[in-house]
């Protein structure tokens, strides 16, 4: 693997297996995260799985080490807590064989912000949405970056992050507009840090699927799945291999499938004047 003359690792990705390659994966209970986990586990990363749920966790990690017979270990911690953000970013900072940190854990909320302001529940929701899929994101690739840096930097393996996004990110979305607006965030984020790393042996990915079968309708209340066609629906297997395989690339984005790449660039060029409106009505067609 070459060496820049800047004495940094020329693009280099998410480095080979190994006892001291373990990645850290948010979301992991269940859905994207967990496939992401699955994937990660047979390519032969051992693994440090977080979400909040120690359950589905536990269960996970038994069938990872029967799947690899490698280590997957449960941090059980709330992310959209101080305490929990704490205690996974001093993992981050502190664990040496911490080589790549997968971004799954986001939820989303349906409704007109209007009408979610005003029950403290909903309220409390959106909130802890932005803490979630905006905040504890940016906390954890930051420290990650910390973490990986000066390591890279001593002729260490190089490191790779993988930020889970959405084809939402692409356009406003009247219907879910703090979800979107999160993961407009993600994705600029992201893409922008992947350009300043190049040429430092650290990538970031940034991984952008549209629906997917998860646990993700239930937790934001909306039947949309239901009724939207089998076609634009994949599975959380396949948007994982995609991200897994990108992250192991080092590549900057990825959008599995062609009608949610065909999505993300309509969403992007679109006149907002027309498309605003259109989403509108069609959020409320749907069921938002
Ligand atoms: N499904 C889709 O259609 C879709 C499309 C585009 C992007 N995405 C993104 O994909 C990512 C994974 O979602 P998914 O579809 O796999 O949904 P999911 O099955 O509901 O998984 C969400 C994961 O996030 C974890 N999580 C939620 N709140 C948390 C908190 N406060 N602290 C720690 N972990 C928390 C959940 O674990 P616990 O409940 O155990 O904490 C779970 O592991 C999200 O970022 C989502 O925005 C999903």
């Amino acid at each position: 693997m070459p060496e820049g003359a800047d004495g940094y690792w020329s693009a280099m990705p998410l480095p080979p297996p190994g006892p001291d390659a373990h990645v850290l994966v948010t979301g992991a209970s269940s859905g994207i995260g967990a496939a992401i986990a699955r994937s990660l586990a047979t390519r032969g990363y051992p693994l440090l799985l977080v979400a909040r749920r120690a359950d589905a966790l536990t269960e996970l990690a038994g069938e990872l080490r029967g799947l690899s017979g490698l280590t997957a270990e449960v941090h059980t911690a709330d992310l959209g807590t101080d305490d929990g953000l704490d205690t996974i970013r001093d993992i981050v900072l502190g664990d040496e064989r911490i080589v790549g940190l997968v971004n799954a854990a986001g939820y989303g909320v349906t409704g007109r912000v209007a009408d979610l302001a005003g029950d403290p529940e909903q309220r409390a929701a959106l909130d802890g949405l932005v803490r979630l899929n905006v905040l504890a994101l940016h906390d954890l690739t930051v420290a990650a970056l910390a973490a990986f840096t000066p390591r890279v930097r001593r002729g260490g393996h190089a490191a790779a992050v993988l930020n889970v996004s959405s084809i939402t990110a692409f356009q406003p979305l009247p219907g879910t507009a703090s979800y979107a607006a999160s993961k407009a965030f993600v994705q600029s984020f992201s893409e922008a840090v992947h350009a300043e790393l190049a040429g430092t042996g650290i990538t970031l990915t940034t991984l952008s699927p549209g629906l997917t079968r998860t646990g993700f309708a239930d937790a934001a209340g909306t039947d949309a799945f239901d009724k939207a066609p089998d076609l634009v629906v994949g599975e959380a297997a396949d948007v994982a291999e995609a991200g897994v395989a990108a992250m192991v690339a080092g590549d900057r984005t990825v959008t599995p499938g062609l009608v949610n790449q065909l999505s993300a660039l309509g969403g992007r060029l679109a006149p907002r004047s027309l498309l605003l409106p259109a989403i509108d009505r069609a959020m409320d067609a749907f069921g938002s």
